[in-house]
């Protein structure tokens, strides 16, 4: 049966193989999997449904047809649920197994087509952890794959919640360096002597308390990636040991006198605005361009409402897996209200909102009403600083303040002067008084 099998097989164009022994067959088709399997049920040593099962797991796609001549509905059933393509009894007719071939066959090219176009979605519209189908996320996917290839420093920057910490792991992970340890280190969270210890090093007795010597991370894992988070609020005296770092290639520990040869690549990242922290001398311009040999830019969100939608359906994803409850929806109109707001905490504060919404909602839809508690429009909320420690010189006049306020205003409501008028608590002819008096429409203008 299976050499008769075989010839017509032939005769069709294939190229069949044909075993007698089914152990034998298996082995053969460990490495290279078949484009199909025919095989009998009834077979001495190993039977067609082992046969099937062992199939399934060493290669799942390649379609399995099931020959017998027990035509019982049972077999079918058991072999159906173990993913058996097709079951044929005989006796049979050789061009109704070939009708099945063709099928299978077919069907096995549509689903390779799915699974290839599945994946190429996934490629593209994700990196690794990183969400984003804009143009602008999908430079940064570009640039993070031609950046890791390489050993240069990289500066990534953008504004809080924009996804920096993500890019710096998917930097790393792409990377050769990807067995080695991904050590991050946040600048602002540790005292300045503190910080120059983690970093470098110190050896014992170089301060009260140091009691042992004490690799720094630089010196750790060498070849591991170090993570330099907030780096724009480094202090000026370790500015200069991370530059003779990177210039030199060698620390000097705490209270040491050798110099410690370091091999090592850094991922920096700042939500500061590092250029001006330059300029306004807080920050050494040469270590800037050590570090920015290559900038890599986050955009903003609102920069990008185009990705909002592929963000909510993966953090309602999450959610709905975290609390192993059936994944909620999110109705049009509160999905377009999620794609206007201005989200100032960026990816961070969307994550928040709908982890919260999907908690908070009760039906299987996130409507517009349950977010309105979230999404109060931004100048309703008390108005943060915008940088934690105003220099005297920043301080604004309330003038100018009243100035600045009624513009976001106006540009939160994008120019609907009723809406604006309702936010600031005044009336329409107020807003209309104060718009001429600080020349607000020109301001306004000259943004565009
Ligand atoms: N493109 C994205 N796709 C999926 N999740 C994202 C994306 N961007 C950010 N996130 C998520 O948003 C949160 C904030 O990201 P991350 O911590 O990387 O931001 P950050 O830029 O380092 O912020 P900060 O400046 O406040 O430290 C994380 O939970 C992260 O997983
Ligand atoms: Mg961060």
């Amino acid at each position: 049966m299976a050499s008769l099998l075989g010839d017509v097989l032939q005769d069709a164009g294939y190229d069949p193989e044909v075993f007698t022994d089914a152990e034998l067959a298996l082995r053969t088709m460990t490495d290279e999997p078949p484009a199909l399997v025919i095989t009998d049920l009834k077979m001495q040593g190993l039977d067609g449904m082992t046969l099937l099962e062992r199939m399934k797991t060493l290669h799942p796609s390649v379609p399995v047809i099931l020959i017998t001549a027990f035509g019982s509905i049972d077999v079918a059933v058991e072999a159906t649920r173990k993913g058996a393509f097709h079951f044929i009894t005989k006796p049979f007719r050789m061009k109704e197994v070939l009708l099945v071939v063709e099928r299978a066959l077919q069907h096995q090219r549509v689903e390779a087509e799915n699974v290839r176009l599945r994946r190429e979605v996934e490629r593209r519209y994700r990196f690794g952890e990183i969400i984003g189908k804009s143009h602008l996320m999908q430079q940064v996917f570009g640039l993070i794959e031609r950046v890791a290839a390489t050993n240069s420093s990289i500066l990534i920057l953008g504004e809080s919640g924009t996804g920096k910490e993500l890019v710096a792991k998917a930097i790393h992970y792409n990377s050769a360096r990807r067995d080695q340890p991904f050590v991050a280190v946040n600048c602002s969270a540790l005292p300045e002597g503190l910080l120059e210890s983690e970093l470098f090093g110190h050896v014992r007795g170089a301060f009260t308390g140091a009691h042992a010597n004490k690799n720094g991370l630089f010196v750790e894992a060498p070849r591991g990636t170090r993570f330099l988070d907030e780096i724009g609020d480094m202090g000026p005296a370790l500015q200069a040991k991370l530059l003779r770092a990177l210039q030199e290639k060698t620390v000097r520990p705490v209270g040491g006198n050798k110099e410690i040869p370091v091999q090592t690549r850094i991922v920096a990242a700042t939500n500061r605005d590092l250029r001006r922290e330059v300029r306004e001398g807080r920050f050494r311009e040469d270590l800037f361009y050590r570090l920015s040999v290559i900038p890599v830019r986050l955009p903003a969100l609102r920069e990008r409402p185009e990705d909002i939608p592929l963000l909510v359906r993966h953090f309602l994803h999450r959610v709905s897996h975290e609390l192993s409850c059936p994944e909620k929806q999110v109705s049009s109109d509160a999905m377009r209200q999620l794609m206007r707001y201005p989200w100032e905490g960026n990816v961070r504060e969307l994550e928040n909102v709908i982890e919260r919404a999907h908690i908070l909602t009760q039906g299987d839809t996130i409507e517009s009403d349950d977010l309105l508690e979230e999404l109060r429009p931004a100048a309703a909320r008390p108005a943060e600083p915008a940088s934690p420690t105003p220099e005297p010189d920043d301080l604004p006049s309330l003038e100018e303040l009243e100035r600045r306020y009624i513009v976001q205003v106006l540009r939160h409501t994008k120019g609907n002067k009723e809406d604006a008028a309702r936010i600031l608590g005044i009336d329409r002819r107020t807003l209309y008084r104060w718009r001429t008096r600080h020349d607000l429409d020109r301001a306004i203008d000259a943004e565009r």
